[in-house]
């Protein structure tokens, strides 16, 4: 286990609670989305749907997919593929459906309804944070793709560059939460989205608990300053 962040790996995120926040917000995540992050949010998927599409792969999975959004995004960039969305909130997945995204399937993380071993590239986009188990889920991730398909982890991060980071702290936990809470009406979501982001691993960090569950040769490429981070790696194999 990496040493030094506090990290413990083995944080619990409570899924009814998970569960009940995405419930709350379905309606009005997207655009929260988009006036939060001032629609880069858009940009990360379309540079996570690129590497993907230089991958030609045929089947993929977009785990937490949520509203569809990056699941969108990939079938665009890869119109030959049949790329599938999994989620355990149907009333996300009901904003899916009515974004024009229609090829999706109700699952936990922890235990997808697939047989070994079925994807060639398997995608979660600010949903293995939300995750129960950080470890099961990758391992469950693991499974599901063929060896040497690709895994591509999106997710928020802190900025490290001194400043900036404090600035995006401010930020994360004095202005977004209460912006979110007007767009949502639900303050609390986003209040737990501060801390699940200030909790969650990144960079280095980050791909040792790939590698530790299923994965190999990890690289991170930090997004905007690092506020995000894309994380690929690969199934041995
Ligand atoms: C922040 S949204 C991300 C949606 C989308 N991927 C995007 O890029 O906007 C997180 C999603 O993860 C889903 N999620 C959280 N835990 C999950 C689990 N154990 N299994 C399946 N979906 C889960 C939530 O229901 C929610 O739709």
């Amino acid at each position: 286990m990496p040493q030094g962040t506090g990290h413990t790996f083995s944080h619990m995120q409570d899924a009814g609670f998970v569960r009940k926040a995405f419930a709350g917000i379905a309606s009005r995540y997207v655009l929260a989305n988009h006036v939060l992050s001032l629609g880069i949010d858009c940009l990360w998927r379309r540079t996570t749907s690129r590497r993907i599409a230089s991958l030609d792969p045929r089947r993929i999975l977009d785990l937490a997919t949520g509203s569809g959004d990056l699941a969108r995004s990939i079938q665009s960039a890869c119109p030959a593929a049949k790329v599938l969305g999994a989620d355990f909130s149907v009333p996300m997945m009901r904003e899916a459906q009515a974004r024009q995204f229609q090829s999706l399937i109700a699952a936990d993380g922890l235990a997808l309804p697939f047989q070994d071993g079925v994807f060639d590239v398997l995608t979660v986009a600010f949903g293995l944070r939300n995750m129960a188990s950080w470890p099961a889920a990758l391992q469950e991730m693991s499974r599901v793709l063929r060896p040497g398909g690709s895994l591509f982890v999106l997710d928020f991060s802190i900025p490290r560059t001194p400043g900036i980071r404090q600035l995006y702290l401010f930020y994360l936990k004095n202005i977004m939460p209460r912006i979110a809470g007007w767009i949502t009406g639900q303050r609390d979501a986003y209040v737990y989205l501060c801390g699940s982001i200030e909790r969650f691993p990144s960079g280095k960090d980050m791909e040792s608990l790939i590698c530790a569950n299923g994965f190999q040769s990890a690289r991170t490429t930090p997004l905007t300053f690092g506020i995000a981070s894309l994380y690929e790696a690969k199934k041995p194999g």
